[in-house]
């Protein structure tokens, strides 16, 4: 029950743990330059549409240190620079001071499990058995008959393992060969990584995601990944061929990496309110969990990913959050999202039905919220162009489509090229800032009402999640409470109306009709309502 102790830990709530969290995919945002590519620049001439027309409290800024983009910039080949085609150092600090000055944080990505082919560490690495950077990646003997030393197997296709003809030794590589992947078991090449952390902190940054956080600690000893079980429940959720065939659990999250985590906390909290939060698809609970630490002293969270592929109807949306609040760690803060860079936007995962349900289920769940930069446009799928490696390796896999360009204005805006890195997404006429902004029911005034509305709420910010009896089986309802405020939530996955019995003002209705429920309120098909009770 409430209490006065209840009260001040919700004051207390850390930035993160209150805040609305915006990914920007710097290529695709808006190009100051005019080559078609998004930089830093341009992220940092957005900052009234974030600050001013959405009002998130922090962006995450995927990768713009130097990288040869096979993988987009998750191939890093400097940790502690930004990539020519995004701008420059200076440019990072204009961005991070202008949204400092606006009270918004700034988060980074850090790829702790590998670095590109040509990061210079890598060129030492490779150049003899003999030099000192050698153990910093994972390097090891083919077996007698000159096979790869194990079968584990790339998320990207094919072998983990590349051959280095001139020094007669294979390294593994868990995505891309050119994504050779680090040795974390190596004391020099982790305080070089936490330095690259201190970097980024001295310069203001608030934050990181940690990419793929749970590969980075393999076996020592290297075994041999053991045959998958078929009816095992799988961490991913798309067709991943060949790699299906084995369960990994020599590959990654050998038990050392919480160790290392705890390490690397200590080093986040060498600074002021510092946040991490890790990419792990882990479906196992127990083990999701874990990475907060037995004492909260690993990453502040790890995402929560269950509602990119499960929010599909009550019971399973039902059942997600239900997971979540149950395995929490007490004091741990849970955490959602609907879209990233690696899936497909959400009217290609669910239909153009479920974008604004879902939109009012993201912004009234108990955790914090990560949006994803054209979701809150409702922005669709567009078109595959063969550039994602990943798609190229594997088929229906592809994130180019979910990467397409932000849509400024009806003609594009994002950059004064025509020919723009991947061109402008199938519904830019009628899904971009300025038309949506001028029509006062678009999914982007949903959005902006979600925001102000969650933000204006203790309850909706940092108050409790209870389910609530629902008299129908397609609409799921809960309310947030914080002391004498409760908001009532409704979302309908039914295709028809459906009354449900509730009282209080409307604070959000995704139809955008304002008022007051005296007993019962209509949700529209496929819509949401948000009610102070
Ligand atoms: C996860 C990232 O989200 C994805 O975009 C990237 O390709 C892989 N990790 C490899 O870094």
């Amino acid at each position: 029950m409430w209490n006065r102790y209840h009260a001040a830990m919700e004051a207390d709530r850390k930035w993160w743990e209150r805040g609305v969290v915006y990914q920007i995919y710097p290529r695709s945002f808006s190009d100051s330059t005019g080559n078609g590519i998004g930089d830093l620049e341009g992220i940092r001439q957005k900052l009234p549409y974030l600050s001013d027309v959405l009002g998130i409290d922090a962006i995450w800024l995927s990768p713009f240190y130097p990288s040869p983009q096979k993988d987009f910039g998750y191939d890093v080949s400097d940790y502690v620079d930004v990539d020519p085609e995004y701008g420059t150092l200076e440019d990072f600090d204009r961005l991070v001071a202008d949204f400092h000055a606006v009270g918004i944080r700034v988060i980074v990505d850090f790829v702790p499990n590998h670095s590109s082919d040509q990061h210079p560490w890598f060129i030492e690495s490779a150049s003899s058995r003999a030099n000192e950077k050698r153990d910093w990646y994972v390097w090891a003997d083919g077996k007698p008959d000159g096979a790869e030393p194990n079968n584990w197997l790339s998320l990207f296709g094919g072998k983990a393992w590349e051959w280095h003809g001139p020094t007669g030794q294979y390294y593994l590589h868990t995505f891309l060969k050119e994504q050779p992947d680090l040795n974390w078991r190596n004391s020099e090449l982790e305080a070089a990584m936490f330095d690259v952390l201190r970097f980024w902190m001295d310069r203001g940054v608030d934050g990181f995601r940690i990419d793929v956080a749970h590969y980075v600690v393999k076996d020592p000893e290297l075994r041999d990944n053991p045959l998958a079980d078929p009816d095992a429940p799988s961490d991913h959720f798309k067709p991943m061929g060949e790699f299906e065939t084995l369960n990994h659990i020599y590959s990654k999250a050998h038990p050392d990496i919480h160790p290392l985590y705890q390490r690397l906390r200590a080093v986040v909290d060498e600074y002021d309110d510092r946040y991490t939060i890790g990419e792990a698809h882990i479906t196992d609970l127990e083990e999701w969990a874990s990475y907060f630490g037995a004492n909260l002293d690993e990453l502040h969270q790890p995402f929560h990913f269950a509602l990119l592929s499960k929010a599909t109807d009550r019971e399973s949306v039902r059942a997600v959050v239900a997971g979540q609040e149950a395995i929490l760690p007490d004091g741990a803060w849970p955490n959602y999202v609907i879209g990233n860079h690696d899936e497909p936007r959400v009217a290609k995962r669910y239909g153009e039905d479920s974008i604004r349900r879902l939109a009012v289920l993201l912004l009234t769940l108990r955790g914090t919220v990560t949006m994803y930069y054209g979701d809150e446009l409702g922005m669709l799928e567009g078109v595959e162009l063969g550039l994602d490696p990943w798609g190229v390796n594997l088929e229906g896999v592809s994130r180019d489509g979910c990467r397409t360009p932000m849509q400024w204005t009806p003609d594009g805006g994002f950059s004064t090229s025509a020919e723009t890195w991947l061109p402008m997404g199938p519904d830019l006429k009628n899904r971009n800032v300025e038309t949506e902004l001028a029509d006062p029911g678009s999914v982007l005034n949903l959005y902006r009402r979600l925001l102000a509305v969650r933000k204006s709420s203790e309850a909706l910010t940092v108050g409790d999640y209870h389910e609530v009896e629902s008299a129908n089986d397609d609409v799921l309802m809960y309310e947030r409470v914080a002391g004498e405020e409760r908001v009532i939530v409704g979302v309908s996955f039914a295709d028809s109306s459906v009354a449900v019995a509730v009282t209080g003002e409307v604070l959000v209705s995704t139809d955008l009709r304002d008022g007051h429920a005296d007993g019962s309120w209509t949700i529209e098909p496929h819509g949401a309502v948000v009610i102070r009770g």
